[in-house]
């Protein structure tokens, strides 16, 4: 439930009836604003953690649907072991931390990707968020860990095929849709990607058919509230036709 009011939002030059209902983010340049500190880059993934609270809060305020952030690839296996331990820290810490102002919020959790490749703890800590906020109705926030889009539409393709091997049905694109992460969640309007690269990097390639793209070269843990509005306001001065006139 939106807890701003239509005239907060228009002083920030928002309009209420055209926000985004789903915005996804690539959280992307915490190693490389550390780097230009001097520091080691695990210390820009801690100040990207503490990034979290502003955009998930003002999300929840603005009334906006739901919002996917991207916090860990399939790819991300690659990193060395020590900066994987420490983002796995970071991810017990977080939620221990702000799990109960985030139930209190009525925000609903899931994880988008495979938990079980993830150390115990750190499974342990997504299973009992995810099941904690199971039946809360405000913001849905997403969590992409171990996420890729082609495992998820493989996956889904999967699950499409074992149900109709059972059923003896050709399953539409409905029932595709159904295994996704994302099934029963509203539309992609918005993606926005930080730290300057242009590119998806394997995130929602199937959900962002007709997102709008967001590329700033703003590193993540300098992407404030500010910086949203800033990429709110771009949102709504698009034109979108998906395919009409
Ligand atoms: C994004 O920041 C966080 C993760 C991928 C976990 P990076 O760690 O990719 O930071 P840069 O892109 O190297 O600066
Ligand atoms: C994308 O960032 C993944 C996350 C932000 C979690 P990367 O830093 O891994 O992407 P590439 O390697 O630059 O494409
Ligand atoms: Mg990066």
């Amino acid at each position: 439930m939106a807890k701003f009011t239509s005239q907060q939002l228009q002083q920030w030059g928002l309009s209420p009836q055209s926000l985004p209902r789903h915005v996804a983010i690539v959280m992307d340049g915490n190693g490389r604003w550390a780097q230009e500190k001097g520091r080691p880059r695990t210390f820009g993934h801690r100040a990207g953690t503490e990034r979290l609270r502003e955009i998930i809060r003002f999300s929840s305020d603005a009334g906006i649907g739901a919002l996917t952030l991207y916090a860990f690839s399939t790819e991300n296996w690659r990193r060395p072991e020590e900066e994987k331990s420490v983002l796995f820290s970071l991810l017990v810490e977080y939620f221990s931390k702000e799990i109960d102002e985030l139930h209190e919020n009525n925000v609903r959790i899931t994880i988008f990707g495979e938990k079980d490749p993830f150390p115990q703890k750190v499974c342990q800590a997504l299973v009992r968020a995810e099941e904690r906020t199971r039946d809360n109705t405000g913001l849905r926030l997403n969590i992409a860990l171990n996420y890729g889009s082609r495992a998820e539409i493989c996956r889904a393709v999967r699950l499409c095929c074992e149900e109709s091997a059972k059923t003896g049905a050709y399953p539409g694109d409905e029932a595709f849709e159904q295994h996704l992460y994302s099934a029963g969640q509203p539309e992609l309007d918005l993606l926005i990607r930080t730290g300057g690269e242009q590119r998806l990097s394997n995130f929602l390639l199937y959900q962002a058919a007709y997102a709008e793209l967001y590329f700033t070269p703003v590193f993540w843990p300098d992407f404030t509230r500010e910086e949203y509005i800033l990429a709110l306001q771009a949102f709504q001065k698009r034109a979108r036709r998906f395919g009409g006139l």
